[in-house]
This record gives C-alpha cells, sequence and structure tokens, in this order.
C-alpha cells in the first residue's frame, strides 16, 4: 500500500477534471442517501468530499462506503469531479473504497460539554478546530526559530529539574529524586543566567511548570516557556527584543497563517497594529492612576490582576509595556531602578484579550546586593549559591525575558481560554489523557 502514490486532500482540490486520485485518510462526515453515500475524507492538509453512487461506483464498493463510519480510516481511488456546490470546488467520484481502520460509534458527536470533551481530548485533538490551533502553534514555533537564528542567537537546553526556586516557593512541584526533594523547573532563567559568560546571548523553548492555587481562564500548570537572556543588555535593549520578536511573529503568521485564522474565525485586521513595533510603554505607577480614574480600588503597591490588566489592555490595541514595578511586588534578582531604589528595572508586556503574556527584567549583577535580597527574602542562601557565584566570576550587566507561548497563542488565535492552545492541558483533577 505505501508504495503506490497518495495525494493529499489539498492537492486533490487542485486537480482538473477526470485526473485519477488515490488519497487515504479518515472519515469525517458520512452521509448515505440511498442511491449516493457522501464522505467527507479528512487528511492532515484538510477535507475533500468523496461520492460513491450508483453507475459509478461498483456496487460492493457502495457497501463499503456504507460501512465506512465516522473517523475510520479509509483508502479512496476515483475520479476528480470539479463542481462548485462541492466543499473546496471539487470531490472524488469513488472507484474503490477500502476501510483499513473500522471506527464504531466514536464517542464524540457533537454538542458534549467541555468537561467531556477534555475526558476524550485523545480523540477531540482530531477536531478541525485543535488541529487548525495546532498548525497555528507551529507557525508560530517556526516563527521564534527565524527570528533568533536572524539575531545571532544560541538554542540551549536547560533542566526541567531543579533544586531551587525562581519564581518563589508557592507554585513549585515537588518531585521525589531518589530519596531527595527536587523541584519542576519553574523557569529556566538562571541556567541562561550561567550560559551568558560564554554564549553572550542564549534562548530556549521547554516546559515550565506552575502549581497555580487557583484555575484561571490563562494559567495552566505546565506551559511552555520561551526565555531569553543576553550578556551586556541593559533592560531598554530586551524590552526592544521582546516587541521586536513580537512583532516579527505577528507578521509571520499574518503573512503565512491566513487559512488558519480564517478557519478559527480570526479577525485578523485586530492583529494588523501589532505588525509594527513601537509598542506603547507606560510605568507602572501611571497604570495605577489609569484604574484610580477609571474606578477601579487601587493604590500604589498594590499588584495588577486579571481584572485590572483586563482594564488596561483595553486601552490599547496593540501589546504594549508595564514598566519600573514596585521591588516588593517582584521577584529577589531583579536590579533596582538608580533614580528610584524602591522600584526594579522591570518589564512586563500585556496583550489585547489575555493581559501578561512576558515577564521580563535586567538582572542584579552585583554579588553583595543580590546575596542581601536573598536573606532579606527568608531564603536559603545554600540554594542560590551557584547563583551568586555569577555575580563573582567576571559578572556583567545582562538581562532576560520569559515569554508564555500559550498566551501569545492565545491572543493571536483569540481565544477566551488558554486550554485549547496546548494539545494535551494538565489539570488539577486529572492528568488524563
Ligand atoms: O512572569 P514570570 O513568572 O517570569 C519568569 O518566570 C521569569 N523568570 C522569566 C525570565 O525572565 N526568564 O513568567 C513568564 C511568563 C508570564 O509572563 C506568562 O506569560 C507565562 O510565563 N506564565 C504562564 N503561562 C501559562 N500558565 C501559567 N501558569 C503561567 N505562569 C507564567
Ligand atoms: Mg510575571
Amino acid at each position: 500500500m505505501s508504495t503506490e502514490r497518495y495525494v493529499s486532500t489539498r492537492d486533490a482540490l487542485r486537480m482538473s477534471e477526470g485526473s485519477e486520485v488515490r488519497l487515504r485518510g479518515w472519515v469525517y462526515r458520512w452521509r448515505d442517501l440511498g442511491k449516493r453515500v457522501f464522505i467527507v475524507l479528512r487528511d492532515s492538509a484538510g477535507i475533500i468530499q468523496v461520492v460513491a453512487k450508483r453507475g459509478f461506483t461498483p456496487e460492493n464498493y457502495i457497501s463499503v462506503a456504507r460501512e465506512a463510519d465516522v473517523e475510520s480510516s479509509i483508502v479512496v481511488e476515483g475520479v476528480i469531479h470539479r463542481d462548485p456546490r462541492a466543499p473546496g470546488g471539487a470531490e472524488v467520484w469513488a472507484r474503490r473504497l477500502e476501510i483499513v481502520g473500522p471506527s464504531r460509534d466514536f464517542p464524540i458527536k457533537g454538542g458534549e460539554s467541555i468537561e467531556y470533551l477534555l475526558d476524550k481530548r485523545h480523540l477531540w485533538i482530531r477536531s478541525r478546530r485543535l488541529t487548525t490551533l495546532m498548525k497555528l502553534r507551529h507557525k508560530l514555533f517556526q516563527s521564534y526559530r527565524e527570528y533568533f537564528n536572524g539575531k545571532g542567537y544560541y538554542e540551549v537546553s536547560p533542566p526541567m529539574l531543579t533544586q531551587a526556586a525562581v519564581e518563589g516557593g508557592a507554585t513549585l512541584f515537588k518531585v521525589d529524586f531518589f530519596g531527595k526533594p527536587a523541584y519542576l523547573t519553574q523557569s529556566a532563567q538562571f541556567y541562561l543566567e550561567a550560559l551568558i559568560f560564554s554564549l553572550e546571548k542564549v534562548w530556549t523553548l521547554a516546559p515550565s511548570f506552575r502549581a497555580e492555587r487557583s484555575r484561571t481562564r490563562r494559567h495552566l500548570y505546565e506551559y511552555w516557556h520561551l526565555e531569553v537572556e543576553a550578556a551586556w543588555s541593559r533592560m531598554r535593549d530586551m524590552m526592544n527584543l521582546a516587541e521586536e520578536l513580537i512583532s516579527h511573529t505577528v507578521n509571520s503568521l499574518l503573512n503565512n497563517a491566513l487559512e488558519e485564522l480564517a478557519l478559527i474565525g480570526r479577525r485578523t485586521e485586530e492583529l494588523e497594529p501589532a505588525r509594527k513595533p513601537g509598542y506603547p510603554i507606560i510605568e507602572y505607577e501611571e497604570a495605577i492612576r489609569i484604574l484610580q480614574r477609571k474606578g477601579v480600588n487601587i493604590r500604589y503597591g498594590d499588584d495588577l490582576g486579571a481584572d485590572e490588566e483586563r482594564i488596561l489592555t483595553q486601552e490599547y490595541e496593540t501589546p504594549f509595556f508595564i514598566i519600573y514595578y514596585p521591588a516588593e511586588l517582584k521577584s529577589f534578582y531583579m536590579k533596582p531602578r538608580p533614580e528610584r531604589p524602591d522600584q526594579v528595572l522591570a518589564f512586563d508586556m500585556l496583550a489585547p484579550n489575555v493581559g501578561e503574556i512576558i515577564g521580563g527584567s535586567e538582572r542584579e549583577d552585583n554579588y553583595e546586593a543580590l546575596k542581601k535580597r536573598i536573606i532579606e527574602r527568608g531564603y536559603n542562601v545554600e540554594e542560590y549559591e551557584w547563583y551568586l557565584d555569577l555575580r563573582k566570576y567576571g559578572s556583567v550587566p545582562h538581562s532576560g525575558f520569559g515569554l508564555g507561548v500559550e498566551r501569545q497563542l492565545m491572543w493571536l488565535a483569540g481565544l477566551d481560554h488558554i486550554r485549547d492552545a496546548i494539545p494535551f492541558p494538565r489539570f488539577r483533577d486529572r492528568i488524563y489523557p
């Protein structure tokens, strides 16, 4: 079978009247009208309608078509018939059909609840919507690589099993490492920092894990984290890189993924303004004032939660930065702002409809200052010994950031919930499938 030539549904749709074709795929939809059986055949490229009909298809193969239930895998041989009424403008009149793997009573029929579909994720992943989102995700990943290759960054591979917290102890997943405690990584940042002393500019795309306490529409327990770190780089340099990266990915999808964006019903005109870098920048203090003006009960020093972020994102049609947060709201490793040491050289990027997609900063590069901050926060200095070492041997100014890939995809694809931005989301009440 595999030595024979097959065409994809996409190629078949482009072929001329009367072309002989052989296709393989799965039964997406199925209708028996007596004299004719209509099968919508699905493969990784798309769908095409197959017709088995009396007077053209031999009787025994019409019977096969009748038995080809939803999600059976099949091979079809036939002839292209161009017909403007057929989806995609052409269909296949079948001469021969073969069921490769039967499917009886596929458990998803339409109209099921979200919870049910999560239980059946291993099957639901075949849906057109999820297939399209996975293709978008693939194209997004490609555009990240394109960007960093063009910028001379090294792609590196940090560990997933770690011994200390990067973003605080509250969201750590503990694992048993041969009788000793270890943790699933929250961020590759410290390892990237170690690598800049030789490679200077590094990035990685890897899972991060957060034992988030609440289930929200933009939190995953396991998510994919794009992280960047560069020696000699100041906060502003890193912000420029971040917005260049984001605008590059927007251009890339608007140029190469219009089909996918249309299939999921994305209004692409909403993404157009984000093609160009130069996203707005506001200080945290200004963000607080904007919120107060809008009647939000918030004061300088309060953290910005999901609600506050939503109100702020409504002010802009592109992603934007919030910078200079009060130090106590942010991580211990961030460098204080020289003219306001109670604030840090930190930046978040917020995207429309989603809120924070990037968190970054310039890092504290002074040994004593960093050690002092570790102690002030009540952390165990021993666990950070190697991280402190980086400031002992040839320290340099450096900055970096982390981008939540599913959050970016949520924005790009216009999703209300993060779960469909990743093929198999993990949930608190189940690791299944
Ligand atoms: O803001 P965060 O916690 O920053 C860091 O981890 C830094 N160490 C990154 C760095 O500078 N190298 O996380 C970075 C981004 C967030 O802006 C968000 O997009 C995403 O990671 N993120 C999550 N995405 C999905 N589910 C979660 N539970 C997430 N937690 C963070
Ligand atoms: Mg953050």
